[in-house]
């Protein structure tokens, strides 16, 4: 595997001299911001089934981060990483400096940034975007930059974050840039807790606690699935159904709530409910849950899930 930081070296490796590489064949992209674990090499291995070559990325992209969010601690793991992608038979690392990615500085504070950013505007307000309101801009900007570097045929991103799947297909559509996006399913442990770098920071008690989050979204699922022909079930009422299951956790403080969704797939439009006909349109029950942790309690963790039906 080659170990790539500058964007003169991906050109390289890419054009190899003068004979472009996509002409021998396609080149799959994972970007990630590395702490890789089984949900990102499942992205992963599929690029290198689908493609002649992979290249991954390995990027902590302050613009997404907000000053009060964990940018220093986020858990950087590379020496582990790349014996993964090694043993994945990754073609290329591309690990660039904050420096290559943001030539003239990324300071934290919005007002004072400079430069080319990227927004997507009417997905990225919603949902994750309430509550972290640059953090799409900064996701838009970076993977633009990226697939700008890159150049692939096919991006592969995870289920597990939905909304920036939306967000980036929105943007690759109309800005018409010409790499393709595949969305793959969300990796779980054995209980259903949906992998995350983050889940580093709980003990295992609140990490136990953390598989309820999916219980909750998977009662809402069968109340639809089980819905009879013609029945309806109102918004409030699967929401309901999700907050009920984590109630004991809500009561102890283990789970604060953010946000519990019931939104259309493609336009991530709130429903006011949902009703069995023969056409239904595939939505989506997300949700965010700040989780304290039960060692630590200074260590608040916030937690991200969703199911398409
Ligand atoms: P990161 O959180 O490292 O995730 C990289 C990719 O792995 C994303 O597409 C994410 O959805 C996917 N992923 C994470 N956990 C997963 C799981 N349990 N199952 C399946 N896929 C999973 O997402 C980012 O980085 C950044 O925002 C990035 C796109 C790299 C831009 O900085």
């Amino acid at each position: 595997m080659r170990i790539l930081h500058t964007v003169e070296e991906v050109i390289q490796w890419r054009t190899q001299g003068l004979r472009n590489i996509r002409s021998k064949g396609t080149i799959g992209f994972v970007p990630t911001m590395g702490c890789l674990h089984p949900g990102h090499a499942s992205l992963i291995s599929q690029s290198v089934r689908e493609n002649t070559y992979t290249v991954v990325s390995i990027f902590v992209n302050p613009s997404q981060f907000a000053p009060t969010e964990d940018l220093d601690s986020y858990p950087r793991t590379l020496p582990d990483d790349i014996k993964l992608l090694e043993s994945l038979n990754v073609d290329v690392l591309f690990a660039p400096t904050m420096h290559v990615m943001y030539p003239q500085g990324i300071p934290l504070d919005v007002e004072k940034q400079r430069g080319p950013f990227v927004s997507v505007l009417g997905l990225s307000e919603k949902l994750e975007g309430k509550t972290r309101p640059n953090f799409f801009r900064g996701v838009a900007t970076v993977v633009t930059k990226l697939f700008n570097i890159v150049m692939a045929d096919v991006a592969y991103f995870g289920q597990k974050d939905i909304q920036q799947f939306i967000v980036l297909q929105c943007m690759v559509e109309e800005l018409f840039v010409n790499t393709k996006l595949q969305m793959m399913p969300i990796v779980r442990n054995s209980k259903g807790l949906a992998l995350s770098s983050r889940n580093k920071y709980l003990c295992p008690d609140s990490l136990k606690i953390s598989e309820n989050l999916y219980r909750g979204l998977q009662a809402a699922e069968s109340a639809i699935k089980n819905l009879a022909p013609g029945a309806r079930l109102s918004r409030s009422e699967i929401i309901d159904t999700v907050t009920e299951i984590w109630a004991t956790y809500i009561d102890s403080h283990d789970f604060k709530v953010d946000y519990v969704s019931l939104a259309d797939f493609k336009t991530f439009n709130e429903l006011s409910g949902v009703e069995k006909t023969s056409k239904q349109q595939p939505l989506v029950i997300s949700c965010a849950v700040y989780v304290t942790d039960r060692e630590k309690p200074d260590t608040v963790v916030r937690l991200i899930d969703n199911i398409v039906i």
